[in-house]
């Protein structure tokens, strides 16, 4: 039986931690779902892991459509989240329920997240009215990079504690069923779990938040560009993966690939009788 929103309120109350991990494709999606892992994110930061942009600014619609039915395919437990993308929600209410409609009807994701808190209360709001469950997420949120100055750790100071804290009670207020909490200090995240009666899922935010979420690329070492502090490595599957690619050449270069047995039997026949 797939997993629903239900868990998340369920886990809050028993104190059992939750399990987010990201999945682009619909090969990742079935490794990640097989690993017994709660909840699968279909990030925006494919913009950064499989689009190869700086950001997740120009990441749009379509492509967040497109990964979110591949992962959705992939995904026989998990509860298949997906990001709406910069722009898709920012100008105005209807367009964030039509777009997140969308991540539903097309994509068949099972909830979606965006990005911010007080300033975006009003779509949360309308999206879960309109039966669509969201998760939100306050501290750093990279769609905003270019108004924050740059990826920078949120909560340093009482003013911007202050804003977290407030932000997160609007999306509680809002009918969120979870937060993601990224890049803060781990009282900060600690103080925001303590307030709030949904779920936290932090990264980059300690060990105090409700679950964890992490981009696969990063903990598998798959994505060489650069690795957050906060990531823990538990494999360095890109080695691997570079090392095959490499041995694949060179065996196809010197003949030994391939061999007699990755060819297909066929009749006896004299082919030079044929021509
Ligand atoms: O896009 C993403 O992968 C995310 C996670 C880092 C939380 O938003």
């Amino acid at each position: 039986m797939k997993n629903t929103i239900s868990l998340f309120a369920a886990a809050k109350k028993s104190g059992e931690k939750l399990t987010m991990l990201t999945a682009y494709d619909y090969s990742f999606a079935r490794l990640v779902d097989q690993s017994g892992v709660d909840s699968v994110l279909v990030g925006d930061s494919l913009g950064n892991v499989i689009l190869g942009y700086e950001d997740t600014v120009p990441v749009t619609m379509a492509d967040m459509i497109h990964h979110t039915r591949a992962v959705s395919r992939g995904c026989a437990k998990a509860l298949v989240v997906s990001d709406l993308p910069f722009l898709s929600y920012q100008v105005s209410v209807p367009q964030a329920v039509e777009n997140a409609g969308r991540l539903l009807k097309e994509g068949r994701a099972q909830a979606v997240k965006l990005e911010g808190g007080r300033a975006v209360a009003p779509q949360i709001r309308a999206i879960v009215d309109a039966s669509i469950p969201v998760m939100g997420h306050i501290g750093l949120t990279p769609q905003a990079i270019n108004a924050m100055g740059g990826f920078k750790i949120q909560g340093k100071s009482e003013e911007s504690v202050k804003k977290l804290l407030d932000d997160a009670l609007a999306v509680e207020d809002s009918g969120a069923f979870a937060v993601v909490i990224e890049c803060v200090p781990p009282k900060v995240a600690e103080l925001v779990t303590r307030k709030l009666s949904i779920p936290t899922i932090g990264i980059g935010a300690g060990p105090c938040c409700d679950g964890q979420i992490l981009v696969y690329h990063d903990m598998v070492g798959l994505f060489s560009g650069f690795t957050p502090k906060f990531v823990r490595k538990y494999a360095e599957a890109g080695e691997i993966i570079q090392k095959a690619f490499a041995t694949y050449v060179s065996e196809v270069k010197n003949g030994s690939f391939p061999a007699p047995e990755h060819a297909f039997a066929g009749p006896e026949l004299e082919l030079e009788k044929l021509y």
